[in-house]
């Protein structure tokens, strides 16, 4: 099964980035352990800082026939709906990832415009919010 793991803006920092909130893990610690965790998927990792990058990645997943997606869009979640209507557009499933717990931060943070158009929402449970949507992805038992 092919999976995209995808971030969004400022995951790149994680290690170093508010380690209170984020975790202490890097990026690629995180696809590191999914690669190890999962060896029957066959995963593409891709991280961008960028709106219009992000929906090209969605845009090429869907035309390479990807199975799902993983996807933590950052601060894009709260505010974008470009990225909103590529998800909705493409046909692979795509789990909504959070590190921190969205709902229990500032306001602005607890609406996310693409919820809606994803399968389902990850938040607050670390680096194995990731696995978790893997394992969904997969259909593997919870
Ligand atoms: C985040 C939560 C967002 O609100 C924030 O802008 C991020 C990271 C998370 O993983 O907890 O950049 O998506």
């Amino acid at each position: 099964m092919n999976l995209l793991v995808l971030n969004g803006p400022n995951l790149n920092l994680l290690g170093t980035r508010d380690p209170d909130t984020y975790g202490a893990t890097t990026l690629a610690e995180i696809e590191a352990e999914l690669e190890a965790a999962f060896p029957s998927a066959d995963f593409a990792f891709a991280q961008d800082n960028a709106e219009g990058a992000l929906i090209d990645r969605l845009h090429a997943a869907h035309e390479q026939g990807v199975d799902g997606i993983v996807f933590n869009p950052g601060g894009y979640t709260h505010t974008s709906v470009a990225l909103r209507d590529a998800v909705d557009a493409i046909a692979p499933p795509v789990v909504e990832v959070h590190l921190s717990n969205v709902h229990a931060r500032e306001d602005f943070r607890r609406t996310s415009r693409l919820a809606p158009v994803c399968v389902g929402q990850i938040s607050g449970l670390g680096p194995s919010g990731y696995a978790l949507a893997v394992r969904y992805l997969l259909g593997a038992p919870a």
